[in-house]
């Protein structure tokens, strides 16, 4: 939906300065409730030991799986126990100052619509489920949530910088395309993977993408894909590691030192990057270049 038409759209209308409304859970049809349950049995058929632990734990400690599109109220009485933070409702994409000014405070911002059933695999709005199975989950987990509120903190300091893409990529590639390589294996932690049936396989299991170990400079220099599947993911070994570079960065001199553009493209491999090279049974240690390593 375009910004601009939120107060003539009927359910929009009663949109707040912060951009959120109320969900309206009473409102959905049996249909899109059926829509939320066929979308989280097809995940739960391929997520458990490929998703990491956090999300999983997450999914079961907010009780998702009760059945239909959750309800925002019973949600957030469970995650403000545990992390302290908030789901609130929100009608379309929001712009760049309101989505950091509720992460720093703890609120995330999900969409109350759900795709329509010819739209399973694919929707270019982010809804309901995507926001709430996708990103809630991993709220759950005390780093995470750490990380989202100072991710929310740092964005509102970059709005002085303008080098809000670089910034950007680092949430494409670690809180939408994130993976973690745990002692038992690599997992998927990101949000658009975990909440796209196919990409849940190819993430993990596919040849093509570079899945390279997280470098923070390296990660904000570097384009995305909004389109099709990624073809780099970025891997961390825990997320006490990914807070560590990241919150115990200063950004200021980094924006400084950026370009403009971005300096690599989604496919790119460099001699510097530490590539993990699937086994028959996990991933090697990151450290290992890939045969086929094209400098740009
Ligand atoms: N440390 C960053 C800064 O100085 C803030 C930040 C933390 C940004 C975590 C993103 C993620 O701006
Ligand atoms: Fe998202």
């Amino acid at each position: 939906m375009d910004p601009a038409n939120i107060y003539a759209d009927p359910r929009t209308r009663n949109v707040r300065e912060d951009f959120t409304i109320d969900q309206g859970w009473s409102e959905y049809t049996a249909e899109e409730h059926g829509t939320w349950d066929i979308l989280y049995e097809r995940q739960m058929q391929c997520l458990p030991g490929r998703a990491c632990d956090a999300f999983l734990q997450g999914l079961q400690a907010l009780d998702l799986g009760k059945g239909g599109i959750p309800d925002f109220e019973q949600v957030n009485e469970e995650l403000m126990k545990l992390t302290g933070w908030q789901v609130v409702a929100v009608p379309c994409l929001v712009p760049d100052d309101v989505f950091f000014e509720h992460l720093a405070n703890r609120r995330f911002p999900a969409g109350n619509f759900i795709r329509k059933r010819e739209q399973l695999d694919y929707i270019q709005e982010p809804d309901v489920f995507h926001d709430v199975f996708g990103h809630v989950p991993m709220l759950t987990d005390p780093v995470f949530a750490d990380y989202m509120e100072a991710y929310g903190k740092g964005g509102l300091r970059a709005l002085g910088y303008d080098r809000l893409k670089a910034l950007a990529a680092l949430y494409w590639y670690t809180v939408e395309f994130g993976l973690i390589n745990t002692p038992h294996g690599m997992r998927i932690y990101g949000a658009g993977i975990v909440s796209s049936n196919k990409e849940s396989i190819f993430a993990l299991e596919a040849r093509s993408p570079n899945r390279i170990h997280f470098d923070l400079e390296r990660v904000m220099r570097t384009d995305y894909r909004i389109d099709d599947f990624q073809q780099t993911y970025f891997v961390n070994a825990s997320f006490d590691e990914l807070f560590r570079c990241t919150v115990d960065t200063d950004f200021g001199p980094l924006y400084e030192r950026l370009n403009p553009c971005f300096d690599f493209t989604p496919t790119a491999a460099l001699e510097s990057d530490r590539i993990y090279t699937r086994g028959t049974q996990e991933y090697a240690r990151a450290g290992g270049r890939k045969h086929n390593v094209k400098p740009v």
